[in-house]
This record gives structure tokens, sequence and C-alpha cells, in this order.
């Protein structure tokens, strides 16, 4: 399976903080936000990766994470020259993807709680699967409806009189088919290749599962100075209280077995003396307390 991570966009609604640095790069509590959502792909055990942003933000997620063996996982670049949909990044990125699977998750989706996602990895084949989260304002995002029985009967993109309170969240789980079904699809009234329209052709081939996300999971989004405000406290209120991170790459390569006990401690001597490192260096110290 392999990863995109979308980090494009003009970022225009975070101005004048996107002056300097793009919005996925802005910090989320103690964090980049580009860390958050590649976490998560980590956290299901995702190890390749292509990032996708402009040609003028490009090089800093380069500065960012490199090529990303320090953290057991391979990291390609590609620039989307503008922002022509999210379902271009299975254009830009088809080289990387070659004859696998893909998921696609956006930059600046902050996920968190339970193990929905990672039994939807575990269980993926073929076909496509997305998720439906309930929301208190679903004109704004792409909706799902399902019939009595759960299952999904319609999607549209930010309808004004939606058919449910479901909205579908930016992580995307795709058989190779996406490639040619984008090829094949049209740019939509606003000029974008449309994820939705993607999910309605799996829809339309009787191949898209669509995961209820419950109560107790979090999707955050961090798209406005309120919203990134927000976030950067939940994730602060949950880090404070229990003693753990949220959208650690490092603590989840390493769980994930992506980085050895021994790489995980070279690691760890290579930041700089601070509360990340001390973390990191607890996460290690338990670990081997536990074996
Ligand atoms: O957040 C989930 C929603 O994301 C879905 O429910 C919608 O179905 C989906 O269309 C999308 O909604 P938005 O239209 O609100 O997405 P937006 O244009 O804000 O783009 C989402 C992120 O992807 C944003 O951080 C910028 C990045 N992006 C977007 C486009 C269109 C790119 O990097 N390149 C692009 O061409």
């Amino acid at each position: 399976m392999k990863g995109i991570i979308l980090a494009g966009g003009a970022g225009s609604r975070l101005y004048p903080l996107t002056l300097v640095a793009s919005k996925q790069l802005q910090p989320v509590y103690d964090k980049p936000m580009v860390y958050y959502p590649l976490t998560t792909l980590i956290e299901s055990g995702v190890r390749e990766f292509c990032l996708i942003s402009t040609p003028h933000d490009l090089p800093r997620f380069r500065q960012l994470f490199g090529d990303g063996s320090q953290w057991g996982l391979r990291i390609e670049y590609r620039e989307q020259a503008k922002p022509e949909g999210i379902a271009q990044a299975f254009l830009i990125a088809e080289s990387f993807i070659g004859s696998d699977s893909v998921t696609l998750i956006l930059g600046d989706n902050i996920f968190y709680g339970g193990d929905s996602f990672q039994k939807a990895f575990a269980e993926f084949t073929t076909g496509a699967t997305i998720f439906g989260y309930h929301v208190n304002d679903p004109e704004r995002y792409g909706v799902v409806e399902f019939d009595s029985e759960g299952k999904a009967v319609s999607i549209e993109e930010k309808p004004k009189q939606p058919k449910s309170d479901y909205a579908v969240p930016g992580l995307y789980i795709f058989d190779n088919a996406v490639v040619g079904i984008t090829k094949a699809m049209k740019p939509s009234p606003r000029g974008e290749l449309e994820i939705t329209d993607v999910n309605v052709e799996y829809m339309r081939r009787g191949q898209l599962r669509v995961g209820r996300l419950n109560r107790g999971f979090a999707w955050l989004d961090a798209g406005t100075s309120s919203s990134l405000h927000d976030a950067s406290a939940y994730v602060q209120t949950i880090e404070k209280r229990q003693g753990i991170k949220i959208g650690c790459p490092e603590e989840a390569a390493f769980r994930r077995g992506f980085l050895t006990a021994d790489q995980f401690e070279a690691l760890i001597g290579k930041i700089p003396k601070c509360e990340y490192r001390d973390y990191l260096a607890e996460v290690l110290a338990e670990t081997r307390r536990k074996q």
C-alpha cells in the first residue's frame, strides 16, 4: 500500500500566517500539522510515501522529512503546479503508485482515537474504502447518505441540502483502478478533479465501502485560524492529561517496527535536548523495561 500526502493549496484562509510557511507546516500545539496525517498512515502500516505540494512549498517539506529513511520510511516528492483538485494527486503520483493500492490523506486532516483505520487497512483488498463522520456542518464537505441497512447510497460534494450529517473525511483507500478512473474524469464546474467523483464511480461499480467512525473518534479540521487554535488546544489537553503524544511519527515508526530499538535510540541521540526528545527517550525506556 502506497501513501500520498496532499499538502498543497493556497492556504489563503490562514493569511498572513501562510505568507512564509504553508498551512500544513503551521504548528498544531507542539508539531507541524503534517506530522499528524503522516503519523496516522504510519500507524496503519504505510511505509512508502509521496508528498505532493506546490513548487513553492515543496523544498520546505523536503527539508523537514528528507528521504524518510531516518524513520524507516521512503518519502518521494512531487509538485502540483496548480490546485486542480484532490484527485489530480493520482495522476501526479502515477509512477509512484505503480501497480499498488494507494491511500490518500489530506495534509490538514487530524485524526485521533480508536483503531478504525488500522482495521480498514488490514482488511483492504480491492475497491475503495472511505469513512463517514457525524458533523454539525455537513454542507462544507463531501456528504455520504446511508439507507436503513447502513449501506451508502449517495455521495455529494458540498450539497446545499445535505441528505445526512455524515461528512467524508480526508482519508481514502483505493485499489489500483483509481488511476484509470481519474484519467477518465472531467474537471467539475469549480475546475477541479473531485475526489467525490472518484468515490461516486466506485459506488457505481458496487465497490465502495464506507466505515462509520464512532463517537470516540476525533477528526479535526485545521483550515482556519480559529479551527487551528482549537486543534492545538485539543492536542495539548490530551497530551497533558495522558502523558502521550498525538502525531509523533518517530514513536509510530518505532512501535510499528519500522525502526529497531537501536535505530530509535540513535535517532533520539540526534535530537536537540528538549521535551520532544525526553518524550521519545521515555517511550524507548518504557519499551525496554517491558521486554
Ligand atoms: O476535509 C475533507 C473534505 O476535503 C472532503 O469532505 C471533501 O469531499 C473534499 O472535496 C475536500 O473538501 P474541500 O474542498 O474543503 O478541500 P480543500 O479544497 O480545502 O482541500 C483540502 C486540502 O487539500 C487542503 O489542505 C489543500 C489541499 N489541496 C486541495 C486541492 C483542491 C491540494 O493540495 N491540492 C488541490 O488541488
